[in-house]
């Protein structure tokens, strides 16, 4: 290469960085604008009451963080919600193990447990292990001992409603069980803005009816039942969590908005393509999504028609209830 053609390739090479670099930034940034007052998407019913309280804390001056966690404890105090914390229905050998996982879009740190017992707000000890410790994920007997230390009392999950669910299924002959079948799974994911570009995910369930003990789906597992990244948006996903965990849902959806893609099209991008790797996905299976970007802008979507999502959506004051659209 003589020295005019080497001026050339490196001008090139510069050109290229630079177009590259102004493309990322485009997409992954905070040119994005953002909304300029926050916005709370939950999904189920229940979400309704958990985004008016999460507006709540926020309006009192509480953190987008507080403002989720305090949101999701909503569901997990009510016994009347039977797939999030108190009153969730138990594992196959009638205990209760909760899940719960919370992530920091502006920090890009999340914390989680799994397989938590005794402890009903499994989402308040996730944030603690975000903000108090130097893990990601507690599980199981070392998750409940860290509540303990953190000052959470020991209580007992079952509900007279639950226990008999669940003593009627013991009853059962020939009950379904999860070496073959599923039941019972809807979740409460949260994802938010404060306005301002900032994105917080989290999620709380009691995962599935007699799951095998010890089971852990993707509601605690950063990128697949929470994602949060001011940059790009937050998403969060409810349903079959076994399935859904093999297709990180929510690190998918919230990579396709880095892309370019509204909240919308990410949700159904990832759907389309847990259907077209595995055409069962399309019929029976329980897969719901929603997604949010910095600009407060929403998406959610459900895969079929038998499980359709009712989301709860938070904004300007006002607190409704509606229907995600199916994709068969
Ligand atoms: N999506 C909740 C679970 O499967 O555990």
């Amino acid at each position: 290469m003589d020295s005019s053609d080497r001026r050339t390739f490196i001008k090139s090479v510069t050109g290229a960085a630079l177009v590259a670099a102004a493309d990322l930034s485009a997409a992954g940034s905070s040119s994005v604008a953002a909304s300029g007052s926050p916005v709370f998407l939950s999904t189920w019913k229940h979400g309704q009451p958990a985004n008016e309280r999460a507006a709540e804390v926020f309006r009192n001056g509480g953190s987008l963080l507080d403002a989720v966690e305090k949101g999701i404890n909503v569901p997990e105090n009510d016994p009347n919600v039977t797939s999030v914390g108190y009153g969730g229905l138990p594992n196959a050998e009638g205990e209760v193990e909760l899940d719960a996982a919370i992530m920091d879009g502006t920090r890009h740190r999340a914390g989680a447990v799994c397989s938590l017992h005794s402890i009903k707000n499994p989402i308040s000890v996730a944030r603690l292990v975000l903000e108090k410790t130097r893990h990601t994920t507690l599980a199981g007997g070392g998750a409940f001992r860290f509540a303990l230390e953190m000052g959470f009392q020991p209580e007992q999950l079952l509900t007279p409603q639950s226990l008999e669910a669940w003593l009627k299924w013991k009853a059962t002959p020939n009950r379904p069980s999860f070496w073959l079948t599923a039941e019972n799974h809807d979740t409460i994911g949260m994802v938010a803005t404060d306005g301002r570009g900032h994105m917080v995910s989290g999620c709380s369930t009691s995962g599935l009816a007699w799951k095998l003990p010890g089971r852990v789906g993707d509601s605690p597992l950063v990128g697949c039942g929470v994602y949060a990244d001011d940059n790009a948006g937050a998403a969060s996903a409810t349903g079959d969590g076994d399935l859904m965990t093999n297709y990180c849902t929510s690190v998918s959806i919230v990579h396709s908005m880095a892309r370019g893609a509204s909240p919308q099209e990410a949700c159904e991008e990832l759907l389309r393509h847990m259907a077209q790797t595995d055409p069962r996905n399309r019929q029976g299976d329980q897969i719901c999504v929603i997604a949010m970007n910095p600009r407060g802008e929403i998406g959610a979507a459900s895969m079929n028609a038998q499980f359709k999502l009712t989301y709860a959506l938070w904004r300007d004051g006002e607190s409704r209830l509606l229907e995600a659209p199916a994709l068969y």
